[in-house]
């Protein structure tokens, strides 16, 4: 642990939309290798020495810290103007579809360093840069660049300015990067291209939000390990794909029969509604699909974000008044003005959100009454909603059904969360315990991270296991224990309900009722299911509820 910071270059590439659905895991490991391999041949290029440099992977793209003795000037140019020409070279020679797009940051400052490996403002600066808004947008809006270099101001008037190497001052355009609290200024440059492109109106709009509100990013991660879903997210894609320009009238047009929505007095604004059961997957879904969709840089005003709390037992459902307040503050209103009655907030809304390129995901919604003060009445909003019912009464809006997942994406999954390669090895038990999860993701993930915590234990096991915790409701109602009648009927209850989560539930409680599981207090249960917080709690209610929770080793 050294407890004073060092000067260091920091060179930061990420590989553009590296989460994309059409990406298959097998061809996003040959692209990290091709990444390392660039960097590889780059810095031979520019003749630093792979020695003075320390490089971490960050999956999707990776950091190299260089020693003070490398010049700053050389990680620009040559080093980060070669890494461009390697790729628009390797490019070529890939098949389609693997080509990579790669954003690009070169900034320096003193870091320090510990156990856990480099920290410090200016690393968090050039990460701020490289994820930025603006940064995205650049490359979405210039289709011929395969790369988008971005610089801090510092770097900009230390470097840049003053024609180090030969790097020409004039190929760079400053833009504007929003964080949380600050904006900063960053200077662009699209290595490759003859002539650098005006940075187009996408672009413009996205330096700065109207009247210097803050520019809202409130999509919380998807899951990290989303699987499948490669249809539906491709034609979500296609029917909310804003990328500054708004589609044609005639490609938004909602399937059903009633057109347009009321409040659009021009074009109707596009809502894409998925409804299906608990546990199903309509919010991973979501915010998988928001996700790329700001990564592409589709949605440069910002994305909002609702949990509407629709289906969270013991929760209301938010108030449309509560909702609107939320999404008025994200959008830089003081609390303080915010409207008393849902009609003025509402109203309030729409004037905020009018020809702001925005993405606004309405999660787990109760019911249509609960959405519809919350739509936008701009064309250039985009609008996500998820329920359990389907919304028909939503006028316009384009219905996406979600149903289980097939048994192939099933079983990958589970491979993710339990280790693919016990997966492939136990092939049959692992489809046997889809089967009994229904393919629900819900209950996959459960059992995925059941499996994971313990790696010694064959899937066998637990399949069987799982086929016990169902069969015992069979002998429950079979004998005459009357004692145990209440858990009988509260989990024939749940294995009967037609609600997936009730099911998701039941085999919750039949892996968490395991002879060696650890007891099963409330915190414990939720580390050992490792969902989110509030799947976990929503399956401990549903056990509470069921009276299933509180009594240790049922049915033994
Ligand atoms: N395609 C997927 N890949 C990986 N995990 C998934 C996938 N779909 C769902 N999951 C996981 O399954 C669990 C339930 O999913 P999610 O919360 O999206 O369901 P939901 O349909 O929104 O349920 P509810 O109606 O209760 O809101 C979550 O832990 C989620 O991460
Ligand atoms: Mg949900």
């Amino acid at each position: 642990m050294r407890d004073e910071p060092v000067y260091r270059g920091i060179l930061g590439v990420d590989i553009e939309r590296f989460s994309r659905a059409e990406w298959t895991d097998p061809i996003r490991a040959r692209l990290r290798d091709r990444l390392h391999t660039l960097v590889d041949d780059a810095l031979a290029h520019a003749e630093i020495d792979p020695g003075l440099t320390v490089r971490s992977d960050t999956g999707d793209g990776l950091w190299l810290l260089a020693d003070a003795q490398v010049p700053t000037t050389r990680l620009l140019h040559p080093l980060a103007t070669s890494l461009a020409s390697g790729l628009a070279a390797d490019n070529r020679r890939m098949p389609a579809g693997e080509g990579m797009r790669l954003r690009v940051v070169v900034h320096a400052g003193e870091l320090l360093h510990d156990s856990y490996g480099h920290t410090g403002a200016s690393l968090n600066h050039a990460a701020r840069l490289l994820d930025a808004d603006a940064t995205r947008a650049v490359l979405a809006a210039c289709p011929a660049a395969e790369v988008v270099l971005v610089v801090s101001d510092v770097l900009y008037d230390g470097v840049v300015r003053h024609a180090y190497q030969g790097i020409d001052p004039d190929g760079w355009q400053p833009v504007r990067v929003h964080g949380k609290e600050t904006s900063a200024r960053a200077w662009v440059h699209l290595p490759g291209l003859a002539a650098q492109p005006p940075l187009p109106a996408v672009l413009a709009a996205s330096r700065v939000g109207p009247a210097g509100l803050p520019i809202p990013r409130e999509l919380p991660r998807p899951p990290g390990d989303f699987t499948g879903r490669v249809g539906e997210l491709a034609s979500l894609r296609k029917l909310l794909r804003a990328g500054g320009s708004i589609a044609p009238r005639a490609a938004l047009r909602p399937a059903g029969p009633s057109g347009g929505r009321g409040p659009g007095r021009g074009r109707p604004v596009v809502v894409a509604a998925i409804d299906g059961m608990g546990g199903i997957g309509k919010s991973a879904l979501a915010l998988q699909l928001a996700d790329q969709l700001a990564d592409d840089g589709a949605f440069p005003d910002g994305q909002l974000y609702v949990n509407l709390q629709g289906a969270t037992p013991g929760l209301a459902p938010l108030e449309p008044l509560d909702a609107l307040g939320r999404l008025l503050r994200a959008l830089g209103l003081d609390p303080a003005q915010i409207p008393t009655s849902v009609e003025q907030a509402a109203a309030r809304f729409r004037s905020l959100a009018a020809e702001r390129r925005l993405l606004i995901l309405l999660d787990n919604a109760h019911d249509a009454e609960q959405v519809r003060p919350l739509l936008p009445a701009s064309p250039t909003c985009r609008v996500l909603v998820t329920s359990r019912p389907v919304l028909a009464t939503l006028d316009g809006a384009h219905q996406l059904h979600l149903d289980v997942l097939p048994e192939r994406q099933a079983l990958e999954l589970l491979g993710r969360a339990a280790g693919p390669e016990r997966v492939a090895a136990e092939l049959q038990a692992a489809a046997a315990v889809v089967r009994l999860c229904g393919s629900l993701p819900l209950a996959l993930r459960i059992v995925g991270a059941r499996l994971a915590a313990r790696p010694a234990w064959p899937i066998r096991v637990v399949a069987e296991r799982l086929a016990d915790a169902t069969g015992r409701l069979d002998e429950l109602r079979a004998g005459e224990l009357a004692v145990r009648a209440s858990f009988d009927v509260s989990l024939h209850t749940l294995t009967e309900s037609s609600d997936a989560a009730d099911r998701a539930a039941v085999a919750a409680f039949g892996l968490l009722s395991l002879p060696d599981g650890p007891d099963l207090g409330v915190a414990a249960a939720a580390r050992l299911l490792d969902q989110p917080e509030p799947t976990t709690q929503r399956l401990l209610e549903r056990l509470v509820d069921a009276q299933l929770l509180e009594t240790p080793r049922p049915g033994r």
